[in-house]
């Protein structure tokens, strides 16, 4: 198969904005979030559905990660921007995107720390990053994938606006099983179409 060429736009800018909405302020990771991040993932629940988070979560992994995600930022399709509340400051989670230049799409992914859960947070997160990943950057597409029993992630992605477009049979090996995965998508066409009818 020919190898396409690449057309070498940086999907994200180098320096990440800070993001406001009413409660919440989403701004970059830095290695004196590693505390919190340490507490926040040790969590058998988070690990199971993200499949990404090892559990019993080690010590020191947080930093290792926070490096990690930073390496993979200064190349410019990555982003992770951590999500705080904005009047106490507290961390609760964060939030990624893994990005395309060449297909100008990016995959998004989310957690908020259990003590947390219920209050609209990743939703607020969620409709924030959105915005400014359609208004800010090249991209076209977003999507996210959830395993097939994670109704609160496809409620948040619903209610942000993505529309549940397919199921991947057993696509990933996770929590010694071969998950199911919902793929939710959101394309800027759609989220145009939403803002101009909210505003009729
Ligand atoms: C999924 C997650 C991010 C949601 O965070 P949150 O701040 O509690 O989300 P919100 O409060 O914005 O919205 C949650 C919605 O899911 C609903 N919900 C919660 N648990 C549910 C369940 N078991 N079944 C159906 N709906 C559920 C809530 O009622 C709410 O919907 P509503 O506003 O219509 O009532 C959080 O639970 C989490 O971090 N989970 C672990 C990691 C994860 O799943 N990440 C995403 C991987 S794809």
């Amino acid at each position: 198969m020919a190898i396409r060429p690449g057309i070498f736009l940086r999907v994200f800018p180098a320096e990440l904005p800070q993001l406001e909405s009413p409660r919440l302020l989403l701004r970059g990771l830095s290695l004196s979030d590693a505390e919190a991040f340490q507490v926040i993932c040790d969590d058998p629940d988070l690990a199971k559905a993200t499949g990404m988070i090892p559990s019993p979560y080690p010590p020191g992994e947080a930093a290792r990660w926070i490096t990690e995600q930073q390496e993979l930022q200064a190349l410019g399709e990555h982003v992770i921007f951590v999500i705080t509340l904005k009047e106490a400051g507290d961390v609760i989670g964060n939030l990624s995107f893994k990005g395309s230049d060449e297909h100008r799409r990016a995959e998004i992914g989310y957690i908020i720390g259990k003590r947390w859960w219920g209050n609209g947070y990743a939703t607020e997160a969620l409709t924030l990053a959105i915005q400014w990943g359609f208004e800010k950057t090249i991209l076209r597409r977003m999507y996210a994938y959830c395993f097939s029993w994670n109704d609160a992630s496809v409620r948040v992605l619903e209610k942000a606006g993505f529309q549940r477009e397919g199921l991947l049979r057993e696509n990933f090996y996770a929590n010694g099983t071969f998950e199911s995965e919902i793929v939710m998508g959101l394309t800027r066409t759609d989220w145009e179409n939403q803002i101009e009818e909210h505003h009729t």
